[in-house]
Parts: structure tokens; C-alpha cells; sequence
């Protein structure tokens, strides 16, 4: 690393040392390094796949078979990645810091998988169903809804026995989860410090979390590549994949310690 990124670093470690509260939001950018494709960029899956056919309710009631045919891929890759390095570096965080919210748009396991604890998962899991009927959710080790799809085999929910199973994920045009939204709202109003990672920054209301962490005086840093919405707004960017700055600034908090 350069000898002015390696100060911003140390810069920046030096205020996560001191910030009484930290706040992640992660999206499809943390995971890219892990083989999982992101959304909007150039090789991103809304731009191979049209989500009013795949990510809506409507959808789901018009052609199920075809959602669950997109949804099953989509598992079938997800089961096969594993997280990386950016993952583990965000897992080690909750332990170095006084206080640590990860939230994340991501429907991929991976913060679990690498061992975060209370993740707040904004757009649900994708390893997770969901009665569409009576809206039981059922956790992936459920023995009752485990099922490989096939077509023309479409799972019913065990509960009500009438609803079609989905995956337990936020389409378009649905609400959040609740409790996910409201506490990731009063950890954004808060922290002192708030991270942005891996992700485009223009899916409501995740999008305004960076907002309302800065408009409640929140020093605001972007780990991305590329320049986003939030990007004129950030105190602070990183251009390096999340992957390699989030390691980096984990060991320079065990160094100073
Ligand atoms: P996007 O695909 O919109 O943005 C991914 C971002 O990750 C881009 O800005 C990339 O530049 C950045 N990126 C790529 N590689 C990276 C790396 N190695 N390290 C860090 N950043 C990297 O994905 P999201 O912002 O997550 O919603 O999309 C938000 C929501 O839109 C998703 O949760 C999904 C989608 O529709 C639902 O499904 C409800």
C-alpha cells in the first residue's frame, strides 16, 4: 500500500479505536470477491435478468415455476461459495470495537457464515422459505420444507397446507422487514462512524441509512471500487475491493490495541 492510503488507514483506524458506536451497511460488492455476481454492474444479474419477471409478487402468482426455477440457481450458487476475506475482517470487527451494527442487503448467508453474530438482514436469506399464504417462515434446516425443485413440483407450505412456499427475501414493491428496518435506523442515527460497502447506494430504504448516520453526525467512509450515489456525500473513500482494505484495517486495529 502506498505511503498516503497506509496514513488514511491509520487515520481511520485511529477513529474506529475512538467511535463509541460503528455501523456497517454491506451489499452484492462484499460478496463479489466470494464468486457470488453482483446486481448492477456490467456482468450484474439485472442486467442478465429482468426482476419485474423474477423479484415480485406478481411474478410469483403469474409463473411460480419460473421464480423458483431463477431462485433455485441462485441457492444452488450461493451453497457452493464461501466467505472471504472482507467477510471475515467484518466478523472480527464486533469483537474489536465498543459497540458494532453489521446490516446488510445481501441475501447470501455469507456474514453468518463467517461467523457475525446478530447481522441484520434487510432483504431477508435466501436460504430461508415462506409461506406466501400465512407468511410462516421456515428456517433452512426445517426438515418439513426441505425440497429440491423440480418442475411442475411446487412446494406448499406444512402449516396451512394451501399457500405456495417462497424464498423468505424482499421483492419489489414489498415491505421490509419490520424490526430489521427499525433497528438499523436507530444504530444509523447512533454511530459516529459509518460504513458503506460493496454497494451502489440506490435501493431505498437501505440508501438513506448512510444519510441519516452523517445527518446525525456520523463521520461517513465508502469502501468501493467504483464511484456511487453516496460517493459526493462520503468524508472518506476507499477505491480497493472490500476484500483486501477490510483485512488491512482489522490488523492495523489489532497492531494498535
Ligand atoms: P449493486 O449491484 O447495485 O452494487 C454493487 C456494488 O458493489 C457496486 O457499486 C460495485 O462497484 C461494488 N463492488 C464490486 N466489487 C466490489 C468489491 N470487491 N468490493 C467492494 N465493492 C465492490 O448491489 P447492491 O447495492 O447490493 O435487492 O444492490 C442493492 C439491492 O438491489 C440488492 O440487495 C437487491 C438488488 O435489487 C433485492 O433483491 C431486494
Amino acid at each position: 500500500m502506498e505511503d498516503q492510503a497506509s496514513e488514511t488507514c491509520k487515520a481511520l483506524v485511529e477513529r474506529l479505536r475512538r467511535a463509541s458506536s460503528v455501523c456497517a451497511l454491506t451489499g452484492a460488492g462484499v460478496s463479489k470477491e466470494s464468486g457470488v455476481p453482483t446486481f448492477r454492474e456490467a456482468d450484474g444479474l439485472w442486467n442478465r435478468f429482468r426482476p419485474e419477471e423474477l423479484a415480485n409478487v406478481e411474478a410469483f402468482i403469474r409463473n411460480p415455476t419460473l421464480v423458483w426455477e431463477w431462485y433455485s440457481w441462485r441457492r444452488e450458487l450461493m451453497s457452493r461459495v464461501q466467505p472471504n476475506a472482507g467477510h471475515y475482517a467484518l466478523a472480527e470487527l464486533s469483537s474489536l470495537l465498543k459497540s458494532f451494527t453489521l446490516i446488510t442487503q445481501n441475501v447470501d448467508n455469507l456474514h453468518r457464515q463467517a461467523g457475525s453474530k446478530d447481522v441484520i438482514e434487510l432483504h431477508g436469506n435466501i436460504q430461508r422459505n415462506k409461506c406466501q399464504e400465512c407468511k410462516t417462515v421456515y428456517l433452512p434446516d426445517d426438515s418439513r420444507t426441505r425440497f429440491e425443485f423440480r418442475k411442475g413440483q411446487l412446494p406448499h407450505c406444512p402449516e396451512c397446507n394451501t399457500g405456495l412456499l417462497r424464498p423468505d427475501v424482499v421483492w419489489f414493491g414489498e415491505m421490509l422487514p419490520e424490526d430489521a428496518i427499525t433497528q438499523s435506523w436507530e444504530a444509523a442515527e447512533r454511530c459516529d462512524l459509518f460504513l458503506s460497502i460493496g454497494t451502489s447506494a440506490v435501493v431505498y430504504p437501505a440508501a438513506a441509512l448512510p444519510q441519516v448516520a452523517q445527518a446525525s453526525g456520523a463521520f461517513l467512509v465508502e469502501i468501493n471500487p467504483q464511484v456511487t450515489e453516496l460517493s459526493g456525500k462520503a468524508d472518506l473513500s476507499f477505491r480497493e475491493p472490500s476484500g483486501e482494505i477490510l483485512p488491512t484495517l482489522v490488523n492495523l486495529l489489532k497492531e494498535q490495541a
